[in-house]
């Protein structure tokens, strides 16, 4: 076996560094037996080569000719470029499973084929993948949520959906990684039979660490403990660690548990609702027949739900971790970056109107040499909310028990009662509440955050603010932050409007695209998920245009400094009912990945195809979420210049 193992990586990766060049090499047979699961990566490795941190060059040119927004059910891509499906929704991921069948799906099938609606993805790279040979990363995303009505044929409606179609749901949750390469003919195709490839499900156990870990919060019958959880639903926006882990933010988790029978008032009910809990029936009728989404049955299983996930997906056997350090809210983004002093800074938002924007410092800092030396730096650390002040700063406010008003006066016993209410105790430090903070990311070259920010309309003329500046936001914003002094650790920060969405020809509502001309730039509303290419361009995918500007979700691109600072370019139009959730680039930026959420959503599958909006991805129906690529059509030149 242990040959067997050796010998598929020797062939896959014929040289003698596995890590490449640039790096000392790691030997084979450690690499092996690390991807076994025998040992972590040895110490004295860089394991890790960000797309975002390489060099980047100041060249903020986007040159594609920007595609027309339309409504048609194709994917639309600029003049001199190509898409094409990666993987999509019951594709296999090992060699055992059939070809996909979606009128006979299993709750067992569907743990090893790929999952549904991508929120979030990124690459990891493997051995070789910035040196000689680019083709060989590993593809990690997440399935934030599914759609039962486009999945079963027929599907018999909430009160009729059977046990097995809930634990099929259930299994199309989580994550996935699966190893990708780009063939000889610059195509971009996934392994089904890599040793990689794995799923992590609403079933996969994993661990709790950090201060909350044990709290009585989060002990339940099954869990007496309250160390251990069974699965992570509503994976948003999450991202990559230096030290080569993936991190993803469990969202909307409160619509899966039912709340019929309700609860008696008492803190714990007071905490389900600051959290959006259901008062009746969730949105999935899975405590139908699954008791622990049954919330009078288990009031505190949703406090397990809620917190960042942490994995290795180099390691399919490894345990994932949920760091409660980072608190408990409806996490959007986890977007890393290594300050200057070495400390792990950590960025994400909560998703709701009126929600906070937060980051977390380590105490620790990171350490490229020893792989294993990072494990509990997001463990231990400082997680601090931000206030947005009217006049362009801003200030981290730390929330640490027993400072300000978070004391036991104030019903805190410990670090882990803030955490798990991690909402109340940033508003009762006066946090800024936000429209919708979605994802946030660094650039890579001017070392600002960009924070980006859906729609809120619920605001009105008297809660509006400088960095929330519209009443019925519903264009959405983006919000560019400077770090004080440049030091990503900093309490203090300068924050500016960089985009205010809309239509900009349109003088029914303002916008404001970094002062660049908004007769000349693309339409775009309602920012979701952002990325930067390696030239510091700021990517931005949407979700919400078919109701604002009337028009498919898409990406977008924009440079962020320069002469064409502001000026927004349409990059691609997806198709009816689809969101353009996530989205990143190769590490040399030949390629743009790209997450088709929920195609055909206001549709559904039934004999008459009239009843679909798409049938994206193959002309047919199911529709089947997943991922395209977009590269160049004339070999690899760099995407967007
Ligand atoms: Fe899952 Fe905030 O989008
Ligand atoms: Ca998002
Ligand atoms: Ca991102
Ligand atoms: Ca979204």
């Amino acid at each position: 076996m242990a040959d067997t193992l050796e010998k598929v990586l020797q062939r896959r990766f014929d040289r003698r560094s596995l890590l490449g060049a640039a790096t000392k090499a790691i030997p084979l047979a450690a690499f092996a037996r690390h991807v076994r699961g025998e040992e972590p990566l040895p110490a004295g490795q860089p394991v890790k080569v960000e797309a975002n941190e390489r060099e980047a060059a100041r060249d903020f040119r986007l040159l594609f000719q920007s595609v027309t927004p339309n409504t048609r059910d194709e994917v639309t891509v600029p003049a001199g470029y190509r898409h094409s499906q990666l993987i999509g929704w019951g594709d296999p991921l090992f060699a055992d499973v059939p070809a996909f069948e979606a009128t006979a799906q299993t709750a067992a099938q569907q743990s090893r084929r790929f999952g549904y609606n991508v929120d979030w993805l990124d690459l990891f790279p493997l051995p070789g993948w910035e040196v000689e040979n680019p083709r060989n990363a590993l593809l990690v995303v997440n399935h934030e949520y599914t759609n039962p009505e486009l999945m079963f044929k027929n599907w018999g409606g909430f009160d009729r959906q059977t046990r097995e179609e809930s634990a099929v749901e259930i299994e199309a949750h989580g994550l996935t990684v699966v190893e990708i390469f780009r063939d000889t003919a610059g195509r971009w195709r996934y392994l089904p039979n890599s040793i990689y490839n794995r799923r992590i499900t609403g079933t996969t156990m994993m661990r709790v660490t950090g201060p909350a870990a044990g709290s009585d919060w989060l002990r339940t019958a099954n869990d007496i403990n309250g160390t251990s959880v069974m699965g992570t639903l509503n994976n948003c926006s999450g991202g990559k660690s230096p030290w080569g882990t993936a991190l993803s933010g469990e969202e909307n988790f409160h619509q899966y548990f039912s709340n019929a029978a309700g609860l008696p008032d008492g803190p714990a009910k007071a905490m389900h609702a600051r959290y959006g809990m259901p008062t009746g029936a969730g949105s999935y009728p899975w405590a139908r027949h699954f008791d622990r989404f049954d919330v009078p049955k288990h009031p505190n299983e949703a406090f397990r739900f809620g917190w960042v996930v942490e994995f290795d997906p180099y390691d399919a056997k490894a345990m994932p971790k949920k760091r409660t350090a980072l608190g408990r809210f409806r996490h959007e983004g986890a977007t890393i970056h290594i300050a200057r002093n070495g400390k792990v800074v950590l960025y994400s938002g909560d998703d709701e109107r009126f929600q906070f924007f937060y980051k977390y410092v380590s105490s620790g800092t990171f350490n490229a040499f020893d792989r294993a030396a990072n494990e509990s730096l997001l463990d231990n650390g400082t997680l601090y909310v931000a206030k947005l002040n009217d006049d362009g700063t801003g200030e981290w406010l730390p929330l640490v028990h027993g400072q300000g008003p978070l004391t036991a006066a104030n019903g805190y016993r410990d670090q882990a009662d803030v955490l798990v209410d991690t909402r109340g105790a940033a508003a009762r430090l006066g946090a800024t509440g936000m429209d919708r903070p979605e994802d946030m990311e660094t650039n890579p070259v001017n070392g600002k955050v960009y924070l980006a920010l859906t729609n809120n309309t619920a605001r009105t003329d008297r809660d509006k603010n400088a960095a929330n500046p519209r009443a019925n936001n519903r264009y959405g914003h983006i919000i560019e932050i400077t770090e004080d002094d440049g030091d990503h650790t900093a309490t203090k920060f300068n924050w500016e409007i960089f985009i205010l969405c809309g239509d900009g020809k349109n003088a029914s509502h303002a916008t404001f695209f970094a002062g660049y001309d908004p007769q000349k730039v693309s339409d775009l509303a309602n920012p979701d998920n952002i990325t930067f290419d390696n030239k510091g361009n700021l990517w931005i995918s949407t979700d919400g245009q078919p109701s604002t500007l009337r028009v498919n979700d898409g990406v977008y691109a924009v440079a962020t400094e320069g002469p064409e600072r502001g000026n927004v370019k349409q990059f691609l139009s997806l198709v009816p009912g689809a969101e353009a959730a996530s989205l990143v680039h190769n590490a040399d930026s030949t390629a743009l990945f790209v997450s088709v959420q929920h195609p055909g959503e206001g549709g559904k599958w039934t004999d008459n195809t009239a009843d679909a909006v798409s049938l994206f991805p193959d002309g047919k129906l199911p529709n089947r979420p997943g991922i395209i690529v977009v590269t160049k059509a004339t070999g690899s030149p760099t995407i967007g210049s």
